[in-house]
């Protein structure tokens, strides 16, 4: 009588095991050659293995085919790796066996910074929500980044201590709002855009401020668009980011480029209260006339968020240096 088929599944790991040992006496070629033949060669141990699979139940003969399968592999592939450290070891000493089954070390992954996960957000949102992405260079003029924008000639925004200006009258953007210029020009409405991008002002750097940080400016230009039309996509977007509970408020503020202008809060908790978001408002008529769309026609809203200060809001992160320093410690907790 055969045996049944856990009994030849036992024997086979047995098998398994005195080839390992028999490997491990290995020290020369000749050798290893004769353990590959013990095992793998056509009258071998695993060729006998082979002959059984016929007498067993249709059952069970997958069940000794998958395992002698495996074995069979993994014994080639030891036996190759011996083979290439003999080989490398000329004179195949014992001591200096050097295992190559052993599992390598397994590389670590590099993390996301979270302020780019919190942008990849806020795109994704506005994505779904019908807005385009586009973008604007970070080397501006005056005109685009403040007098197009309706920002006065002696705004205190355009101090030499606020804005790092280059040659040729060219400066580094200090927000994203120029891309509103520059989508206006050559774009005709309806249009609906999110900037999103790095901005730079001559900030020292503390816990909230840093001389290059990043915005997503939002506009919408249409006949008939109103203030319902931006409380509604913000308090919309308000809730995708930071969840379906959150509770907003539009405070009346104050922008060259928009009027009215407001300000948005959101609901944090009790301890942190209400904290503003973003700044918003009605594109005013005089940015439209600027890029030639006629303002008895067209209306539109426009916004802008700091993302910085946002995703330090989500993640509860109390120091904006963070997201600059590349410190792994604080990259791999997000
Ligand atoms: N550009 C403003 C800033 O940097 C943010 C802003 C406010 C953008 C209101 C807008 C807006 O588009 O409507 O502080």
């Amino acid at each position: 009588m055969s045996d049944s088929i856990d009994t030849v599944l036992e024997k086979l790991q047995d098998t398994g095991h005195s080839f390992e040992d028999d490997l491990k006496k290995v020290t020369t070629a000749n050798e290893l050659e004769e353990t590959r033949i013990k095992y793998l060669g056509r009258k071998g141990q695993i060729s006998q293995y082979f002959r059984q699979l016929g007498s067993l139940s249709p059952n069970d003969r997958p069940k000794l085919g998958d395992a002698l399968n495996k074995l069979k592999t993994e014994i080639h592939s030891k036996l190759e790796n011996a083979k290439r450290s003999l080989d490398s070891n000329q004179n195949g000493s014992k001591e200096e066996y050097l295992d190559l089954t052993l599992p390598g070390a397994k590389p670590s992954f590099g993390y996301r910074n979270p302020l780019l996960q919190v942008m990849d957000e806020i795109k994704d949102i506005f994505r779904g929500m019908g807005f385009r992405i586009e973008t604007g260079p970070l080397v501006e003029n005056e005109y685009y980044n403040f007098t197009a924008l309706n920002v006065p000639e002696d705004h205190p925004s355009k101090d030499l201590q606020d804005t790092f200006y280059l040659e040729h009258g060219l400066l580094l953007r200090t927000h994203t709002s120029p891309v509103q210029i520059r989508t206006m020009e050559k774009q005709k409405p309806p249009i609906r855009i999110i900037a999103p991008g790095r901005c730079f002002r001559k900030d020292t750097p503390d816990a909230t401020h840093s001389p290059e940080f990043h915005q997503v400016e939002g506009l919408v230009v249409d006949t008939h668009t109103s203030f319902k039309h931006l409380k509604g996509t913000l308090f919309a977007f308000a809730q995708k980011l930071f969840g379906p509970e959150t509770k907003v408020r539009f405070r009346p503020s104050f922008f060259p480029f928009t009027e009215p202008s407001a300000e948005m809060d959101i609901y944090f908790d009790e301890k942190l209260g209400w904290l503003e978001i973003l700044g918003s408002g009605m594109v005013d008529p005089n940015v439209l006339s600027g890029v030639g769309i006629d303002p008895k026609k067209y209306s539109g809203f426009a916004f802008g968020m700091g993302v910085e200060r946002i995703a330090m809001l989500k993640y509860r992160i109390d120091d904006i240096r963070h997201f600059y320093d590349n410190d792994l410690r604080f990259l791999a907790q997000f």
